[in-house]
């Protein structure tokens, strides 16, 4: 038997990873989608199986909007729920997206009891803090993906900047997934030379501020939803690390229990992601200041959290 993957919300961002995640041939995907989407999602699936023999896939693909379809899932991927418009913060969503990820948390709890969760929706990390809540599921089980989307896109600017590949360029963005953000200069290498030799200061600045606002930097173009190619292909290295139980180390929205000076809440950090989920936090030795922004950063999701009523 296959193995099974299921990815909630069939609009750009679970296409996307439905997409990328058929490309590595790994497990059957099931697409869920609300029943006044009608047959999207059924037709969303159908297209992607009908890539498969000139993309060199053959595992099964199906849309559908019946959440007991769901069963058996190793990975649930939350997409669901509403993207920013220009001008909005993530946080704008709050309200609206908790309570779609409340009945979503429950299906999966139903559902699927013994499935690792990557929550996409936003606001990120409070939405994982949801969904871990609304679950009881274990903290390792429950994470979000954002950091290594803040990061790629960190990456990039980076390698815009020197002209070089974006591959050899390795960075570390921590903290939430909005303008609290912490991009970390001091841990962003190409080829493992440190950035801070090959940048000056102030375009560091400018990269990593561009960084921050990159989400937004996309709403603004898009003007009609947010970003789905990079947040979605992000997501599928998460899947792919724990289905291959691969041990990369991402920086992923995790709970945390007095690393970094925080407890009792979601944020960004370094992680190990194998068959167990987040199966380790690392605890790195930041600036004074970096350390002092990762728990501004903390404590202003602390603070959203009390608007959900925790
Ligand atoms: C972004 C949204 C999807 O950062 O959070 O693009």
């Amino acid at each position: 038997m296959r193995r099974k993957v299921s990815v909630i919300g069939a609009g750009n961002v679970g296409a996307s990873v439905a997409q990328y995640l058929a490309q590595k041939n790994l497990c059957d995907i099931v697409i869920v989608d609300i029943p006044e989407k009608e047959d999207m999602p059924k037709g969303k699936a159908l297209d992607l199986m009908e890539a498969g023999p000139v993309d060199f896939y053959d595992i099964t693909i199906t849309g559908t909007f019946d959440f007991a379809d769901i069963k058996d899932s190793e990975v649930v991927v939350v997409t669901s729920g509403l993207a920013r418009k220009p001008g909005m913060s993530r946080e704008d969503l709050l309200q609206a997206n908790a309570a779609i990820i409340k009945s979503v948390s429950e299906n999966i709890k139903k559902y699927a009891p013994n499935s690792y969760v990557i929550m996409v929706a936003n606001p990120l990390d409070l939405m994982t803090f949801h969904a871990w809540k609304v679950t009881g599921f274990p903290t390792n089980r429950v994470f979000g993906q954002a950091g290594i989307l803040d990061s790629i896109r960190f990456r990039t600017f980076v390698a815009m900047e020197l002209g070089v590949s974006r591959n050899d360029v390795q960075a570390m963005v921590l903290g939430g997934h909005g303008d609290t953000m912490v991009p970390l200069p001091a841990y962003t290498t190409v080829a493992g030379i440190p950035i801070t030799e090959l940048i000056p200061e102030d375009r560091i600045k400018a990269i990593s501020d561009r960084t921050r606002m990159g989400g937004g930097e996309i709403v603004k173009l898009l003007k009609t939803g947010s970003a789905y190619y990079a947040p979605a292909r992000a997501t599928v290295d998460m899947v792919e690390a724990v289905l291959l139980d691969r041990k990369r180390v991402l920086p992923c929205s995790s709970h945390l229990t007095g690393e970094y000076g925080l407890s009792d809440v979601y944020i960004g950090v370094p992680c190990v992601i194998g068959a167990g989920g987040v199966e380790k936090v690392f605890e790195l030795k930041l600036s004074d200041s970096d350390l002092a922004l990762l728990q501004k950063s903390g404590n202003t999701y602390k603070e959203h959290l009390k608007e959900l009523g925790y």
